[in-house]
Order: structure tokens, then C-alpha cells, then sequence
């Protein structure tokens, strides 16, 4: 096996997932302004330490997507956050797109930047420690969109940069998110998720790129946030796996999902219930931001003295999403946190 399939598989271990600590530096703002926080570099730097030195999270955590600061930045002991993870069996990832804009031409729709001078970051980052990336394209469902255009445009990008990555030696996590704000149902979600997915698809095999050597980071099929009728689990699950058994190919290695505003807990159950349901031919994990450091955030609430409280809420939905992979999440599980 190759270097980079070995670090793709480890990304997707049995049991663990990866957590996506990689907000930039407006959305770190959004989530510190939620409890009250400054969003200052020692802030940020010290939330992230606290996350990353949480004891055990190694046995449910492969990785962590950090941002470009925090690529930068040491622990409170100064060792460098990219050599703690290392250290304790974490790999360390690194968010390297430019972020969503609007999309020329294509009124509502984003394109994501970032192409230009990857291939210099790519190897910086992989100096630094780095051993995968993320890119984040967005899709947003509404009257008449997405257009073929974005989602051509979008795949491109995605495969472009999963190529030069691969080439500075760094997986890519290929992240094409569905949103799910609007009205729409879980049928038009699993509509709009298929033609992305096929395209994305498309533009990896035309851009030479191995599917062993990537993890795909979709959404799940949801209904929309303002639905009127929410699909239930296990219809999630169902749909889900129906969609991605349509359209990825067996040889890619993992699909780690995105909790994209789920909350906590149906982020789990939903990730519990499709592995239960028999998953894939590819390991079925997650990479959640949200869902993992909702409740530690909260629970840090900017204040050291709340970090050993903080560090047990995250470990705790860590270990429910581990347990997750298998299908084995229960409420009680769920309960004992308390
Ligand atoms: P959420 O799980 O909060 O959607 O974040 C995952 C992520 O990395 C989005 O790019």
C-alpha cells in the first residue's frame, strides 16, 4: 500500500472518526461571540489546546483539520499543535481553501477560491506536518439552482486541488456540502446530492486522481431545515446509503460525514443507524465540527478553570460517535454523560 493510502485508511480507522477544528477566523469569531468570548489569538489558541489535550480522545479520534494559525501555534507546554496530535497518534490536517464566493454569472450560487499558489502552500503545510487537507465546495438548494455550471465549476475546482495535494503528498479530504437550509424535502436533497456527487466523481477520474488516496466529506440526505415534514432516522440512514451506494465508487477508502447543522445527537443516530443498516464498501465515519465541540464550547464558555469540564463534554461525543461507527450508539449511551 502507499504512504498516502495508508494515511487515507488511518483517517477512517474502525472505530474512530476525525474532528474539524479548522473554523476560520470569522467563524471562530461567530462561535466565540455564541458564548460570550473574545476571539483573540490566545482565545483561539488556548480553546484548541484544550480540545487537542483531552485525554483518550485518541482512541476515537484518527484526525484533526486545523486552520493556518493553528498549524502555527504550541500548546501551553510550547510544543507545536501539529507535533502534540503526532505524538499522541492524531494526524494532523489542514483546511487550505480560500473559502466560498459568489459564483460569476450564477446569482445565489458560491464557487470556492483557492487554486492559485496550492501547490507552494501544499508543501509548506506538509513541512509543517501536515499529512492531509480539506476543501470545501458548497452547494445551496433553491428555485431553479443549483446549475449544472456550479456544480461543474465546483467539481473542478475540488479535483484540481485533490490532485496537487496528492502530488505534496497530503490526502484530500474532498468535501462537496449540500446545504440543507431552505423548505425542500429529503427527495430533492437525495436529487441535488446525486448529480454533485456523480460530477465530483467525473472530475476526479478526468484529473488522474486515485480514489484510494482521497476520503470523501459529504452531507448527509436530509430534509431541509424548514421542511415541513423531517424525514426520520432511519429514512435518513436509508437514503443516505442509497445515494452513496449509487454514485461512489468502492475503491475510495472512507466517507466521513459533515454534521452541517444537525445537532448533536441526530448527527450520531443518523451516523449509528446507517452503519447498523449494513454501510457501504467503504468505511462510514465523521468529521464533524459542530456536532463534536458544540457542547464543549459551551461548556468552556472562555474560562480555564471550565477546561477539565469542556475536555469531558468532548470526549463524551467522541466516544458516542465512536461507538457510532459501528451502529452501536444508544440513548443510554448518551445518558451516561451526565
Ligand atoms: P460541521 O460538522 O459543523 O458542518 O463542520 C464540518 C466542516 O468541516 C465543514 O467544512
Amino acid at each position: 500500500m502507499s504512504e498516502l493510502e495508508t494515511i487515507a485508511n488511518a483517517m477512517v480507522a474502525p472505530g474512530k472518526g476525525i474532528l474539524a477544528a479548522d473554523e476560520s477566523s470569522p467563524t471562530i469569531k461567530k462561535r466565540f461571540d455564541s458564548i460570550g468570548v473574545e476571539s483573540t489569538e490566545e482565545n483561539r489558541r488556548a480553546y484548541r489546546d484544550l480540545l487537542f489535550t483531552t485525554g483518550d480522545a485518541e482512541k476515537f479520534i484518527s484526525g484533526v483539520i486545523l486552520f493556518d494559525e493553528t498549524l502555527r501555534q504550541n500548546s501551553a507546554d510550547g510544543t507545536p499543535f501539529p507535533k502534540l496530535l503526532e505524538s499522541r497518534g492524531i494526524l494532523p490536517g489542514i483546511k487550505v481553501d480560500k473559502g466560498a464566493k459568489d459564483l460569476a454569472g450564477a446569482p445565489g450560487e458560491k464557487v470556492t477560491e483557492g487554486l492559485d499558489g496550492l501547490r507552494d502552500r501544499v508543501a509548506e503545510y506538509h513541512s509543517l506536518g501536515a499529512r492531509f487537507a480539506k476543501w470545501r465546495a458548497v452547494i445551496t438548494i433553491g428555485d431553479g439552482i443549483p446549475s449544472d455550471y456550479c456544480l461543474d465549476t465546483n467539481a473542478h475546482a475540488l479535483a484540481r486541488y485533490a490532485a496537487l495535494c496528492l502530488e505534496g503528498g497530503l490526502v484530500p479530504i474532498v468535501e462537496p456540502e449540500v446545504l440543507m437550509d431552505g423548505p425542500h424535502d429529503i427527495e430533492r436533497c437525495y436529487s441535488v446530492t446525486e448529480r454533485t456527487l456523480t460530477r465530483v466523481f467525473s472530475a476526479l477520474n478526468d484529473q488522474r486522481v486515485p480514489l484510494e488516496q482521497i476520503v470523501l466529506k459529504p452531507n448527509m440526505v436530509v430534509s431541509g431545515t424548514e421542511c415541513s415534514s423531517q424525514a426520520s432516522v432511519s429514512e435518513v440512514a436509508e437514503a443516505t446509503l442509497r445515494c452513496f451506494r449509487n454514485t461512489v465508487p468502492a475503491a475510495v477508502p472512507g466517507i466521513v460525514f459533515l454534521s452541517g447543522g444537525q445537532s448533536d445527537e441526530l448527527a450520531t443516530a443518523h451516523l449509528s443507524e446507517m452503519n447498523r443498516q449494513g454501510g457501504g464498501p467503504w468505511e462510514l465515519s465523521f468529521s464533524y465540527g459542530r456536532a463534536l465541540q458544540a457542547a464543549p464550547l459551551k461548556a468552556w464558555s472562555g474560562k480555564s478553570e471550565n477546561a477539565e469540564a469542556a475536555q469531558k463534554a468532548f470526549l463524551h461525543r467522541a466516544r458516542c460517535n465512536g461507538a457510532a461507527r459501528t451502529g452501536e450508539y444508544t440513548d443510554a449511551m448518551e445518558a451516561s454523560a451526565a
